[in-house]
């Protein structure tokens, strides 16, 4: 198949243009990649279970896997699930905006998108691009992120053609994404709010902003132990992983900064991840050192992580270290992403004596 790519590039007719004809090929059943703030989504007719299945076919996507449904309007929840007081609360602070509300679903909607849970997940979407396409195509859009299913989620056009081109009828090519890490994923039932996936929306601000009690699943920070059922059935895949094995670093920084220097130093092809403060004190060839931005800037750190991982491959890295972020507001995203992407490998580097195995 041959993939068309447009540019979104500010020029009103002509993003409608292309807009127009990405929201026909919607409409009829095909695929269209598109721009939204947090990653770029692989999107299709929510209401059309066989072009559902392509996303899943251009994937590789188990099918087990529930997609998130975008609405250009909040209003156009109702059709599609039975809504509640506290997803209005949180959809009047925080859409359209990176937030994804789980609801109880209604018929309509196709058990391909929620992989026959009873359960739909909704976001409006904060991107001009993303709802205006939603808008030509005239139905809600079921988009997972646009990467091979288990790779790092895609947050330029050039990620999704290196994952997409030739599977899919069309690419809009709308930058880098501002957020860089995949919305927040909450559970809103009888039992209150569940954040089930950390993104640019925290728990402490959904709190503070509606008033709502949020509790945080267990997955989000730590491994699921063996046997146990996840709340969200992504919680159980291998997720973001760059082709190298990742693995992340705890401790005081100048202990870390050593034990990076070592790594190096033993390996022409190992790659690190770091703070621009940091790379100064480290020597190695300049591809294999990759900045994550300044040291305070979470929000920097976010958009380039899934970025920095492919880079490291195209590196050809054959080991990848990296600082373990912060648990903490807006690094708890971060945080969730890096773990998964190292499959939970930590090591915990002890002040002035740096550990020598890995
Ligand atoms: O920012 C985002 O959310 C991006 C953009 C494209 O909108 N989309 C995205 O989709 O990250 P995806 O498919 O890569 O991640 C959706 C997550 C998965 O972990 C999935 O298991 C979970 O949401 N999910 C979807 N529907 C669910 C449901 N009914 N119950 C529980 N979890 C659900
Ligand atoms: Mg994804």
């Amino acid at each position: 198949m041959q993939t068309i790519l447009y540019q979104i590039c500010g020029n009103a007719a002509a993003d409608r243009r292309a807009l127009t004809e990405a929201g026909k090929i919607i409409a009829t059943g095909g695929l269209v990649a598109f721009p939204t703030e947090t990653v770029y989504g692989l999107g299709a007719n929510a209401l059309d279970a066989v072009a559902v299945g392509k996303i899943f076919a251009a994937k590789g996507r188990p099918g087990d896997n529930p997609l998130i449904v975008h609405l250009s309007e909040v209003s156009e929840a109702e059709a599609l699930a039975y809504t509640t007081p506290a997803f209005y609360k949180i959809a009047a602070q925080f859409m359209p905006g990176p937030i994804t509300v789980i609801l109880k679903k209604k018929s309509v909607v196709p058990d391909a998108v929620t992989a026959q849970m009873d359960t739909v997940a909704l976001r409006c979407p904060g991107h001009p691009a993303a709802r205006m396409l939603i808008q030509q195509a005239g139905v809600p859009i079921a988009a997972p992120s646009a990467n091979c299913s288990g790779k790092p989620s895609p947050t330029t056009a050039a990620h999704v053609i290196d994952d997409m081109d030739g599977r899919i009828d069309m690419i809009l090519d709308g930058g880098s994404c501002e957020v860089g890490v995949e919305s927040t994923v909450v559970k809103a039932d009888e039992t209150g709010i569940t954040l089930l996936r950390p993104g640019a929306v925290t728990a402490e601000m959904i709190q503070a902003q509606t008033g709502l009690a949020v509790s945080v699943a267990e997955a989000v920070m730590h491994e699921l132990k063996q046997d146990e059922k996840p709340l969200s059935p992504g919680m159980k895949y291998r997720h973001y992983a760059p082709k190298a094995p990742l693995t992340l670093l705890s401790g005081e920084d100048s202990a870390v900064l050593s034990y990076l220097q070592e790594r190096l130093s033993a390996n022409k092809k190992c790659a690190v991840l770091c703070y621009e403060e940091d790379a100064a004190h480290l020597s190695a060839n300049e591809q294999m050192i990759i900045l994550l931005g300044k040291k305070y800037d979470i929000e920097e750190h976010s958009r380039r992580i899934f970025s920095a991982l492919r880079e490291a491959d195209a590196a050809g890295a054959e080991e990848i270290y990296a600082p373990l972020p912060s648990a903490e507001g807006l690094s708890l995203a971060l945080y969730n992403r890096m773990i998964r992407a190292a499959a939970h490998r930590i090591i915990a580097i002890p002040a002035g004596a740096p550990a020598k195995n890995v």
